[in-house]
């Protein structure tokens, strides 16, 4: 499976920091704000990853992240010339795809699981149809909204209702199978103009193969597109990092884990990240000092 790591869009929520800088490469507490989807669809077992990002922006990304090589992983990166909704990833993206199954991680979302690998090699390995997690949140108006029947089964999804049938929201990570090109072009664009995300799940959804995980309590998954959002997926990955000493979204830590570099890989990022507390932690790892 392939994965997108899409990382458009103007930020304007979040000006004036948006107007000269991309949103995605902003800090969360210690690190580029992309890194954490990154991190997410390494840890689904993804190695081949397309970045797109905006004519401007882009450049910033490939310097950031290089070819991959040395997460062990395989970068490509491909410009979005206008925002034009979030299902354009696919139609830029087709030659790239190649008919594969693929992944999209939105650039801003950050998701915190204690199994998250587990659910998402589950939602990986699955052959047929398309996986989305939904998220119990006290502002639904403000996402894609999943509704349930009594059985539990995804009824309705709905894009930023006025009016949500439910509290559960879709996060911006999506996983889809080979046809997923195909139905991306053969949806139109909606009135605010934009191939929506939603639209091409409700496709999913319309022949019964949208798969909905629910993510429960002891998972958080913030965004980070207003001053707020950003605030607090800071302090909470600061929270969760000095409280036990384990990385929350770090990539070196994940190509290690995964099996994608080896140790004298990760001493020699270790090394490169200098006295930060970041490369302190990844050195402890590489010595063999945290389980
Ligand atoms: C987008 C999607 C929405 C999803 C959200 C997750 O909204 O359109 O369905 O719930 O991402 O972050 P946006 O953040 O672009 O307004």
């Amino acid at each position: 499976m392939k994965g997108i790591l899409l990382a458009g869009g103007y930020g304007t929520r979040l000006h004036p920091m948006t107007l000269a800088a991309s949103k995605q490469l902003l800090p969360v507490y210690d690190k580029p704000m992309a890194y954490y989807p990154l991190s997410t669809l390494m840890l689904a077992g993804i190695r081949d990853v397309l970045i797109i990002s905006s004519p401007a922006d882009l450049p910033q990304f490939r310097r950031l992240l290089g070819d991959g090589r040395r997460l062990g992983m395989r970068f490509a990166f491909a410009e979005q010339p206008k925002p034009e909704g979030i299902a354009q990833a696919f139609l830029i993206g087709r030659e790239w795809i190649a008919g594969e199954a693929c992944a999209l991680a939105l650039g801003d979302n950050l998701i915190f699981a204690d199994h998250l690998s587990v659910l998402l090699r589950a939602a990986s390995a699955r052959p047929q149809g398309a996986t989305v997690f939904a998220y119990r949140v006290r502002d639904p108006e403000r996402y894609g909204v999943v509704s349930f029947d009594d059985a539990g089964h995804a009824e309705e999804i709905i894009e930023k209702p006025a009016q949500p049938l439910s509290n559960w929201a879709v996060t911006g990570l999506y996983f889809y199978d080979r046809r997923v090109c195909d139905i991306a072009a053969s949806i139109a664009p909606s009135p605010r103009g934009e191939l929506e995300i939603t639209d091409l799940n409700r496709v999913y959804l319309e022949e019964g193969s949208l798969h909905v995980e629910r993510l429960g309590r002891g998972c958080a998954w913030l965004d980070a597109g207003t001053p707020d959002s950003l605030l607090s997926a800071a302090t909470f990955v600061q929270t969760i990092q000095s409280r036990q000493g384990m990385l929350v979204g770090c990539p070196e830590e994940v190509a290690f884990r995964m099996g994608y570099i080896d140790r004298d890989a990760l001493r020699q990022h270790a090394h490169d990240l200098g006295k930060t507390e970041l490369g302190r932690v990844l050195a402890d790892l590489a010595e063999g000092a945290h389980a």
